[in-house]
């Protein structure tokens, strides 16, 4: 699939600032910073046009990518990066919390993007927890995957497999911005869900 359009619509920095109109429906990426948030929606529309960084944290604002004029991809911040400030950790809780709140409703899948490299961390199964009670279902995007090796891979992705089982989770998408694999199966969950 070919994206033609892509345009940053919306920048939602404060708790005032409004979501835009809900169109046909909001893709989420959530999951901890530097996991490849920005990277993936990049790649995924074969433009740079959300930013990135080898630095943690970049992504301070929600941002809303109209695509085609059709749907939106939202680049949210990143949590659970240790290096943040108390305060700093409390405004994400607080922008996040208030995204669910007012906006999974036009959700039509959220994204959880996990690092494949990684155990599953504390503030993933906080976020896994909070979907649960907000009764919505993640697909799970493993980010990352070229970095490991084939043993590696497949010893991941077992591990995943087991411990998401807990959370209700099956679909779980090995991915990497890089190769661009498991892009395509991105674009079908979309595709499911979009008469595109
Ligand atoms: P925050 O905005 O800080 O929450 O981070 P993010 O989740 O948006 O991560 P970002 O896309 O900025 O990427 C973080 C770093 O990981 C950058 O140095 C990227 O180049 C690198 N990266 C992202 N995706 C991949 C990938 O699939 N493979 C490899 N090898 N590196 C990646
Ligand atoms: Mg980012």
């Amino acid at each position: 699939k070919k994206v033609e359009k892509v345009e940053l619509v919306k920048v939602i920095a404060t708790l005032n600032d409004k979501f835009p109109h809900p169109l046909n429906g909001e893709y989420a990426f959530v999951g901890r910073s530097n996991v490849g948030k920005s990277s993936l929606l990049n790649a995924l529309v074969g433009k740079k046009v959300a930013f990135v960084s080898k630095n943690p944290g970049k992504t301070s604002t929600i941002n809303y990518f109209l695509i085609d004029n059709r749907f939106y991809f939202v680049d949210l911040p990143g949590y659970g990066y240790a290096k943040t400030s108390k305060k700093d950790r409390e405004l994400w809780r607080k922008v996040i919390e208030r995204y669910f709140s007012e906006r999974s409703w036009n959700m039509k899948v959220m994204f959880s993007l996990i690092d494949s490299r990684h155990e599953l961390m504390e503030s993933d199964e906080q976020l896994l927890e909070w979907t649960q009670i907000l009764g919505v279902k993640p697909v799970v995007l493993l980010t990352k995957i070229d970095k490991l090796n084939s043993s590696e891979r497949l010893k991941q992705i077992k591990y995943f497999e087991n411990i998401l089982k807990s959370y209700g989770i099956e679909r779980i998408i090995p991915c990497s911005s890089l190769t661009k694999e498991g892009l395509d199966e991105v674009w079908n969950v979309i595709f499911e869900t979009q008469n595109y």
